[in-house]
């Protein structure tokens, strides 16, 4: 028998002057996008932006449904929109927002266990990692990869 250990590092930014300007322009994006979700169950409104390698950017947020499991998280409306329109080209980097009564969470926010299992399985597909940034008003974490968030993943 073996015991194995899984690790992974991540980056933390306690501060938002402390960002390259193209991430902070990034939060600011997507913190739009959050604005433009269809929320009214719950009035969590999440924002991503998605910046593939040949610098296209797409936003995407969560639009619900009042069929409550018919509605989509944010990350997944985006990662399927660009692998529907631009299955060729990697994706660079997500950036993840969540805005509560108008305002930016004081915490970053963590993608649910389906959208990792997107997120890895977009991964898998393009061969090359994608960047995960989580932005809150507190701090912002990056990942090189988001597949660390959903390690012993299920491909098949
Ligand atoms: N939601 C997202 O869009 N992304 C996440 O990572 C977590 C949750 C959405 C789903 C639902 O519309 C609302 O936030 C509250 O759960």
């Amino acid at each position: 028998m073996l015991s194995k250990e899984i690790r992974f590092t991540y980056d933390e930014f306690n501060s938002f002057d402390v960002l390259d300007p193209e991430i902070s322009g990034l939060i600011d994006q997507a913190s739009l996008a959050a604005d433009n979700a269809y929320a009214p169950y719950s009035g969590f409104r999440v924002g991503v932006a998605i910046q593939l390698v040949n610098g296209m950017v797409f936003y995407a947020n969560n639009q619900e449904n009042s069929a409550y499991p018919s509605g989509l998280c944010a990350e997944r409306v985006g990662l399927f929109f660009v692998q529907a329109n631009h299955p060729d080209i990697a994706i660079l980097r997500m950036v993840l927002v969540a805005k509560q009564h108008g305002q930016l969470t004081d915490e970053p926010v963590f993608p649910c266990g389906a959208c990792r299992q997107v997120m890895v399985e977009s991964i898998d597909r393009q061969k090359v990692p994608f960047e995960l940034w989580m932005a809150g008003k507190n701090r912002v974490l990056r990942l090189d990869s988001a597949d660390h968030l959903l390690p012993l993943k299920f491909l098949f």
